[in-house]
């Protein structure tokens, strides 16, 4: 059965009080926190197809490709989505599964492998033609769509995520692969031409970096996670691949197609504590690419574990705390719209979510009045129940960490503006959506990255002001700017040009469409990821070139006919 929250269908006293309604004689928050409670379902009433029948136990590792058997200890997973006990009225913690912690032992062993598998080069996969490695990524595509449904569950399950959203998430995966296959084949034909110049004649090519560790966030886990090994791998790379500490399992369904559509070693999984088992593949020095998506507190402390800095290379995309710039001429229903979505969608969780919001005074009162009424149709709910925005936060820790936001705000001056409809009330994972005005400098929320439903707003006189928070801000991924003002809009483009890497007008900060380029300056990024700029990010050019005489030209004209070399080739991709 699906639990809905219909304000028109639901008896007093339930979901009404959350999404808007009173109920007497008790305290809003504390009422909404009960609400929110209510929400739990048991576990009958999970759809059938989403149901856990059995745990996931995953018992394998993917070392040189070989899926082994662990023997040694796993660390339980639960889901973030608590289950109601019909008899009690309590709400528990569901195990969906377990993993392995593996230990350095392996992570060596993992490491060995993707050594010998890239074997300076020479390797088979390194040394492949471009054709043969997509291949290869196809076959994996096609196994791995067989796995749609278990891993959109497990993305679920795993990380609370709506079922659109996992779908969306895998859907989009895929077509980020389909169109990395479709790059990759345009630059390898782009480098098949020789240039002729000042008497030289000579080929670029692009060229593998070595082995690469790749470790995904738990927010968008097969996404962004395959947005760096995907394009590491078409391009000849070996690959370590660490999954995130939320959203393991879900990985699970694609080991044996990793094991049986690529040559040994060239991908292998790092499983364990990141603590435990990161630190020594970084002090190895084995590592030529870190790819992570993540903290910048934990990129900044592993590039620092490895012996020579000047050979790793680092593709990171890290923390941001995007603000809203809104003018007093924005269309303020429009904005509040894309600032819902902005600061909303799965729960505020994206790194590219709107994380701080300067809106000008003159409007400011107006823009919060349409905020929080609009605010009130948003759905709290399960993943599976149609519409649902906000659900259960994937990380433990972080309703306690909003609550200390929202309180210490609240103790240095500001109003939770919605909380008659719920603002500020928590229920173990479920984080009511929570508008706080007027926000300063001197509060938390203002300065730190909640990836969470929190919206500070923060009011402004002059430009300068919102102007100044990007300048002196850590961060520099992207920034929404709310006007149809020509000269106000250009000053701020040119003023955040080169502050931050993505201008959004009108819209809310997004990653997508991929086919963009995705950065940040500042802590926010190393490097830029596209479906083009990533094949790029994980190779290096490689330039073949001779003195043009006829011997020279003779010699490179036998190679090509021969097809002697596999570096220097003019083979064609279709
Ligand atoms: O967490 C960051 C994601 O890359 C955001 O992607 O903006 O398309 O949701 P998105």
């Amino acid at each position: 059965m699906e639990h809905k929250i219909d304000h028109q269908d639901e008896p007093s006293g339930s979901n009404a009080a959350l999404m808007g309604g009173t109920v007497e004689a008790e305290q809003p928050v504390a009422s909404s926190s009960n609400k929110m409670k209510a929400l739990f379902a048991t576990l009958d009433e999970v759809p059938e197809a989403l149901r856990i029948q059995d745990q996931l136990q995953q018992t394998k590792i993917l070392v040189d490709g070989e899926l082994r058997e662990w023997k040694g200890d796993f660390h339980k997973v639960y889901s973030p989505i608590l289950i109601a006990n019909q008899e009690s009225g309590a709400t528990e913690k569901l195990q969906i599964g377990s993993y392995p912690i593996a230990t350095t032992k392996e992570s060596q062993e993992a490491l060995d492998a993707a050594v010998n598998a890239y074997d300076g080069g020479r390797g088979a996969w390194p040394a492949m033609h471009i054709n043969e490695r997509i291949q290869n990524l196809n076959s994996f595509v096609a196994k791995m769509k067989t796995q749609r449904q278990q891993i959109v569950k497990l993305i679920v399950w795993e990380i609370g995520k709506t079922v659109a959203d996992a779908e969306k998430e895998f859907d989009r995966t895929i077509d980020y692969i389909n169109e990395t296959v479709r790059s990759a084949k345009q630059l390898s034909n782009h480098t098949n031409a020789f240039q002729v110049t000042q008497g030289f004649i000579g080929q670029t090519k692009r060229v593998p970096h070595g082995i690469v560790l790749c470790m995904g966030p738990f927010n968008y886990p097969l996404n962004e996670t395959f947005t760096t090994l995907i394009p590491a791998l078409i391009m000849g790379n070996t690959i370590l691949f660490k999954p995130p500490k939320h959203g393991t399992l879900l990985f699970e369904p694609l080991l044996e197609a990793f094991a049986s559509c690529f040559p040994k070693g060239v991908v292998n999984t790092v499983y364990g504590r990141g603590r435990d088992i990161v630190p020594m593949l970084m002090e190895s020095g084995k590592i030529d690419v870190l790819a992570l998506i993540g903290s910048s507190r934990v990129a900044d402390a592993l590039k620092k574990m490895h012996p020579k800095s000047n050979r790793l290379k680092s593709v990171l995309g890290l923390d941001a705390k995007n603000a809203a710039i809104i003018l007093p001429d924005a269309d303020l229903k429009h904005t509040v719209k894309e600032v819902i979505a902005g600061a909303l969608s799965f729960n505020g969780q994206r790194c590219t979510a709107l994380k701080v919001f300067f809106v000008d005074k003159q409007v400011v009162d107006r823009f919060n009045q349409l905020l929080v009424e609009e605010m009130k149709h948003i759905e709290i709910g399960l993943p599976w129940q149609k519409g649902v925005t906000i659900t259960p936060l994937a990380e433990p820790e972080k309703p306690a960490y909003l609550r200390g936001c929202i309180d210490d705000a609240v103790a240095k001056g500001a109003d939770i503006l919605n909380e008659a409809d719920g603002g500020g009330a928590i229920y173990e994972s479920f984080v009511h959506p929570t508008v706080l005005y007027p926000v300063n400098s001197d509060m938390k929320i203002y300065h730190e990255e909640q990836f969470g439903p929190v919206i500070p707003i923060v009011p402004f006189t002059t430009l300068s002001e919102p102007v100044e928070y990007i300048m002196n801000s850590p961060y520099g991924q992207q920034v929404s700017i709310f006007s149809q003002d020509t000269d106000a809009v250009s000053l701020l483009i040119d003023t955040l040009a080169n502050q931050i890497g993505r201008i959004n007008l009108n819209s809310q900060c997004q990653r997508s469409p991929d086919t963009f380029p995705f950065n940040g300056r500042k802590d926010s990024a190393d490097g830029t990821l596209s479906v083009d700029e990533a094949l790029i990010a994980f190779s290096v050019d490689s330039v073949v070139v001779t003195k043009q005489t006829p011997e020279n030209e003779k010699l490179i004209q036998s190679i090509l006919e021969t097809g002697g070399s596999r570096r220097l080739t003019n083979q064609v991709s279709f």
